[in-house]
């Protein structure tokens, strides 16, 4: 089989990322015999490693992420670094004289992936400078990564966007979502289309309501001056909650190309229902972690954290309600909730059917329930459909039955990185799992308003305690509708 062949330039190197995720998942590609010796990892960042220093970063990351590590030294030889400034065009003029050196000793015919992994504000300079150098001019091809995020808002996006675009055309731009990598985001698409019996159900004459719920234990962390800037709304909801809406929601595309899969989200996207800022108060709650007790510890309130303001406004915690104004989805609502600081590390979606028409177990009616289909996308994958059954044995029509199609997850370690499949789609020019301009822009549009509505304090901020599943308010969202949050932890495991 054809390897794809690439020399793959970090900017950001040195950074958290890079160590965390992009090292380990480059590792296992090549492990998984996905990428062969073609290739290599050129590192650059301000600071003046060497590159045995970069190189011992590299195997830290893997020994850390990964219980066996064999051919560590060989893989990390594929490592080398530049110390690089950023807006200095001799910077560029070098790592091209360094990229062509490369080229000819690990056979990658002038394929370069460029991966901004560091501070959006230089990705304009970097993409600008990497064309004007003449970096992007070899007899292969030029790719351009960019993480998150992507603009503030959707001038900002724009802005960004009109950068980027002067150097790099769309096709050559590989906008991150990392929940677009995981293994159970892209099977919704399968769950959906490749089994005839959701299909003729999906849609407002059978559905009653979705849920999306993405909860975290771990606080902000170390990233208090990212996060006041950011938010939970702009931080999950404008990327990886409104990528899953688009993936439930979307009609299904006449093929599985990149093109008409986005098309189709992109439909989604534009039917989702606007919101006026004097209508947030009503659809969207914003919450903030407060002092709480997690596994006997107290943990301080996001308020104490470092580097935010002790008066903080931010929103670690977003529940919202929206609406697909299409034929398929009037009237459907479509609940979100994501925090940080919650009780559980999950992310699930349940669809909830509607009742049926008529109950003819009414003297049992407590113990009916509806029809339920949960994707847990983390940390289990898995399918479970609920369904109602009369309990063997008494007769009674006891417990809803799951059945089931779970993997629980391992511990963690040696599980496919959402970021190895996204490097090797990009590898191979593969951009389904990667957002288009149209749906940044959309989704930003979506959300401007409700940030401008908290800016504009026309909302409270709910405060909630830590190590708990959010704000009152939030469970009095659904409850207006008649509905309520299922439980993500105990009731489907
Ligand atoms: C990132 C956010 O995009 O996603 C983080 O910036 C968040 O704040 C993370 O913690 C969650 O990702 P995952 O894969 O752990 O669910």
């Amino acid at each position: 089989k054809e390897h794809p062949k690439a020399i793959i330039v970090i900017f950001g190197a040195t950074g958290d990322l890079a160590k965390r995720k992009l090292f380990p998942s480059i590792y296992r590609l090549v492990q998984n015999n996905k990428i062969a010796k073609d290739f290599a990892v050129v590192g650059v960042a301000r600071r003046s490693w060497t590159n045995e220093e970069f190189r011992s970063n590299v195997k830290e990351s893997i020994q850390a992420s990964m219980k066996t590590h064999p051919e560590l030294d060989e893989f990390a030889s594929h490592f080398h670094y530049h110390p690089f400034d950023v807006t200095n065009p001799s910077s560029y003029l070098e790592l091209n004289g360094m990229l062509t050196d490369l080229d000819g000793i690990y056979h990658t015919s002038g394929n370069r992936i460029f991966y901004l992994a560091m501070a959006p504000e230089f990705f304009g300079t970097i993409a600008l400078n990497l064309k004007k150098e003449g970096l992007t001019a070899t007899d292969g091809w030029s790719r351009l990564v960019i993480e998150k995020p992507f603009g503030h808002d959707l001038p900002s996006a724009r802005k960004l966007n009109h950068e980027i675009r002067e150097a790099f055309t769309e096709d050559q731009i590989y906008r991150i979502d990392h929940y677009l990598g995981k293994e159970m985001v892209q099977n919704i698409e399968v769950i959906r289309f490749a089994n005839a019996i959701f299909e003729p159900l999906w849609n407002n004459r059978y559905i009653s309501n979705i849920q999306i719920t993405s909860s975290e234990v771990l606080g902000v962390e170390d990233r208090g001056r990212y996060y006041e800037n950011s938010g939970a709304l702009r931080d999950m909801v404008q990327n990886h909650m409104l990528q899953m809406v688009a993936l439930l929601a979307m009609e299904p595309p006449i093929k599985l190309t990149t093109d008409e899969i986005r098309s189709e989200k992109v439909k989604v996207l534009r039917a989702l229902r606007p919101l006026a800022e004097d209508e947030v108060a009503e659809n969207f709650i914003r919450g903030q972690y407060d002092l709480g007790t997690v596994s006997e510890k107290t943990l301080p309130s996001y308020r104490d954290e470092n580097n935010v303001d002790e008066l903080s406004m931010t929103e670690t915690y977003v529940a919202g309600k929206l609406l697909i104004d299409n034929f398929r989805w009037a009237g459907v609502p479509i609940y979100i909730r994501t925090g940080k600081r919650m009780s559980v590390k999950s992310t699930k979606i349940v669809v909830q059917f509607k009742d049926i028409p008529m109950n003819l177990y009414y003297n049992r009616k407590e113990t009916m329930h509806p029809n339920l289909l949960v994707i847990h996308i983390q940390p289990d994958e898995g399918v479970t459909l609920q369904l109602n059954a009369q309990k063997l044995g008494d007769g009674t029509y006891g417990k809803p039955i799951p059945l089931n199609h779970c993997n629980n997850s391992i511990d963690g370690i040696n599980t496919p990185e959402a970021y190895e499949k996204l490097i090797y789609d990009c590898m191979r020019g593969d951009a389904t799992n990667f957002t288009h301009w149209d749906e940044v822009a959309l989704s930003w549009s979506y959300v401007d308003p409700i940030s401008k509505a908290w800016e504009h304090e026309k909302a409270e901020l709910a405060k909630y305690p830590s190590g708990s599943m959010g704000p009152k308010e939030a469970d009095q969202l659904l409850e207006k509708d008649g509905a309520q949050w299922w439980p993500i932890s105990d009731h489907f495991e």
